[in-house]
């Protein structure tokens, strides 16, 4: 399985905070039957002040201390980007690590606030997609107003955003809300991939499984792998495993 989004650098965000913590990451991602992970640290202005060039340093490093260990995870490193106005001369100044490519798109992985969908945001959204870059919207399950509202995402479909969702989620790891929410998604038809957004070995692991068993319960299984292996692989540009 590929998992498009995840922390698992040491000392570049809220993910773990040394590397041997980051190892016992990277060993349980590939003892949950995670062959790649494309490593997806925050840009979050004022709080993360991370670039395409530290990112991109820091994951060849990781990658590096992988193949000594003998870890087979494969790494690619993108960036998690907060919403902000910061984004207009991000994109400028060719700043942020894509996820990959959607139908000759760059593709980028977009973080609401939690508590709400900012006014603008759509606004934001069609500049991008003007660039030629295509927002995959993060984990929008576990946003307060989206899992009060469905109605809330309903323009960001509408442009054609992408959707990432958190595989625990849909497992009940983030509550009975988010759940409801991650099923009614999937329901829908409207996500695009499951990914762990994991941070740590406690409550937030580096696991794909848990969840796409629970998706296929609702969107069958060959649509289940498609959202943690083949749709994934397309994005980043790797080999399906
Ligand atoms: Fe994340």
């Amino acid at each position: 399985m590929i998992d498009l989004h995840c922390h698992l650098l040491p000392g570049i965000d809220d993910g773990p905070e040394d590397l041997a913590t980051a190892l016992q990451l990277a060993r349980h991602a590939v003892s949950a039957g995670i062959r790649s992970s494309v490593v997806t640290p925050h840009m979050h202005v004022g709080r993360y002040n991370n670039s395409a060039a530290n990112i991109r340093a820091a994951a060849a490093e990781f990658q590096r201390i992988l193949d000594v260990e003998g870890i087979a995870l494969q790494i690619r490193c993108a960036a998690e980007v907060r919403l902000d106005h910061e984004i207009l001369s991000w994109v400028g100044e060719e700043q942020i690590p894509w996820l990959g490519q959607w139908q000759g798109e760059r593709v980028m992985l977009l973080e609401f606030p939690h508590g709400h969908v900012p006014v603008g945001a759509d606004k934001l959204v069609v500049w991008l997609l003007k660039q030629g870059i295509r927002p995959m919207i993060a984990h929008p399950e576990r946003n307060k107003e989206i899992m009060r509202s469905v109605e809330k995402l309903l323009p960001f479909i509408r442009l054609g955003c992408l959707l990432q969702v958190t595989a625990g989620a849909v497992a009940g790891a983030f509550g009975e809300g988010a759940r409801a929410r991650a099923v009614d998604l999937l329901d829908k038809g409207w996500v695009t991939v499951l990914a762990s957004d994991a941070h740590n070995l406690e409550a937030r692991r580096p696991e794909l499984e848990p969840g796409r068993i629970a998706a296929a319960a609702i969107v069958g299984d060959d649509e289940s792998w498609n959202l943690v292996r083949h749709r994934p692989a397309r994005i980043a540009g790797l080999e399906v495993n």
